[in-house]
């Protein structure tokens, strides 16, 4: 199929990569010139493992532009990728999907084929319907499902893993109104042998944040639980390790510590908490979630002191990116982290095997380090991020404080404290 990608950051630029792969013509469709003429050269960007290999690979098939109507006429189906930050307020912003979807609107009307429309990007329940659709039928003058297909279809990419997650995924879900665009999607998904869940376009947006309302849930119980499992002198990953053997539980996303961080959890949360009080709902686990969450970096610091007068000593962070595998900094756990010992006046020598450079744009003050060997020779040293390279260090003789759960390091060092084990 032709398909043309609009939003090419870290789930539209996978997405069309992985597309090509299975053998699909893709046409990116970028704002700036840089993208235009990088991604031709095989290069995406965006640190993903295994993302650049790919586009490299799969160039023949890919081509950039930045001619929206141009794309939507050369190819037959049109993902939409655009980000959907939070508000200050943490309600989402819809900004971009509304200028899209008069774009790709506007298009349509002078597109003489038959054109299915996919929103990847994560919007609140009712948005394809009440605000995507709408537009579209308006700028086309065409009708949704009769004249052009549509089709809500989230993702479920992890950073750091994205590639395996697309082709190895548990399920594909789509939200469809039309046996057309069914069998579209169905065919499009049919190589990866995955099942796929069909629903209303309304259900399959709220499954993407009920999926990851229900991971950072897990996190935050798993801390909860852990900071208890410590006070009590129990170690908390082995209590999830019993408790994960039952199959109606399973084992996955219990690694209590420091929290979760990134670009989803914290935004598609706020945002469904900000959507649930328009409701007139108050959702209270939901907000219990994120304020374990916003609670867990500070226990960092507390068992920190319980070793070391913080004030003038050079503490050592190992760790900047939100989680390992990935040069993401949004709501890293080390942010707090790093202000916290900047309060109590600490020196710190920092480092991340790629995340330093986007750290560096927020705290230009801090010192960081080329290698995580440097750290070590902090009076302390703080894991945040379980990058698998610090498994490798040696921590005889040093204070380490891990919101990571670094195994070595737990054997190692002299003097060990784990969040929440
Ligand atoms: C998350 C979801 O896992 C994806 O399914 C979803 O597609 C994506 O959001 C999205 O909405 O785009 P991501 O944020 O990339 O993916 O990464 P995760 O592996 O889920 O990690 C998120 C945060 O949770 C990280 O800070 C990680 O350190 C933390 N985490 C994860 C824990 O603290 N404990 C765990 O057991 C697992």
């Amino acid at each position: 199929m032709k398909i043309s990608i609009i939003g090419t950051g870290y789930v539209g630029t996978v997405t069309g990569t992985c597309l090509a792969e299975l053998g699909h013509q893709i046409v990116f469709v970028v704002r700036d010139t840089k993208k235009r003429d990088l991604i031709p050269s095989g290069k995406s960007l965006i640190y993903e493992p295994g993302l650049d290999q790919l586009l490299e690979k799969n160039l023949a098939r890919i081509s950039t532009t930045m001619d929206l109507p141009d794309a939507i006429r050369k190819t037959e189906l049109t993902f939409v990728c655009v980000g959907t930050p939070s508000n200050d307020d943490g309600s989402i912003n819809l900004d971009q999907i509304r200028d899209v979807s008069h774009t790709i609107g506007k298009s349509l009307a002078s597109d003489d084929e038959y054109h299915t429309i996919i929103v990847k990007s994560t919007v609140l329940p009712g948005t394809s319907e009440t605000l995507v659709i709408p537009i579209l039928e308006k700028e086309s003058g065409k009708n949704a499902f009769v004249d052009f297909g549509f089709s809500s279809n989230p993702e479920f990419l992890k950073k750091g893993t994205a590639i395996e997650d697309f082709f190895h995924t548990d399920r594909i879900v789509i939200g469809v109104n039309d046996p057309k665009t069914k069998e579209v999607l169905e065919k499009l998904y049919q190589p990866l042998n995955a099942p796929i869940f069909a629903t209303t376009i309304r259900t399959s947006e709220m499954i993407k944040y009920t999926s990851n309302s229900f991971l950072a849930t897990k996190i935050s119980f798993a801390n909860e639980i852990g900071n208890l499992c410590k006070k009590m002198g129990i170690d908390s990953y082995e209590v999830f390790k019993g408790v994960g053997l039952d199959a109606r539980i399973n084992p996955h996303f219990f690694r209590s510590g420091i929290g979760f961080g990134g670009s989803c959890f914290p935004k598609d949360l706020k945002a469904l908490i900000a959507h649930a009080r328009t409701l007139g709902i108050e959702p209270q686990i939901l907000t219990a979630v994120i304020g374990t969450n916003e609670d867990q970096p500070a226990k960092m610091i507390d068992l920190l002191k319980r070793h070391l007068d913080i004030a003038g000593k050079t503490i050592g962070v190992l760790g900047l990116a939100f989680k390992p595998d990935s040069d993401d900094i949004q709501e890293s756990r080390a942010v707090p982290i790093i202000q916290a010992l900047l309060k109590e006046r600490a020196k710190i020598i920092a480092f991340d095997p790629v995340a330093t450079e986007n750290f560096r744009y927020l705290f230009p003050d801090v010192s960081y380090a080329k290698t995580a060997r440097e750290v070590l020779d902090a009076d302390a040293v703080l894991i945040v991020t379980e990058w698998k390279e610090f498994e490798d260090l040696d921590y005889r003789n040093k204070l380490v404080i891990d919101g990571r759960r670094i195994g070595k390091a737990h054997k190692e060092a002299v003097t060990y404290e784990g969040v929440c084990w």
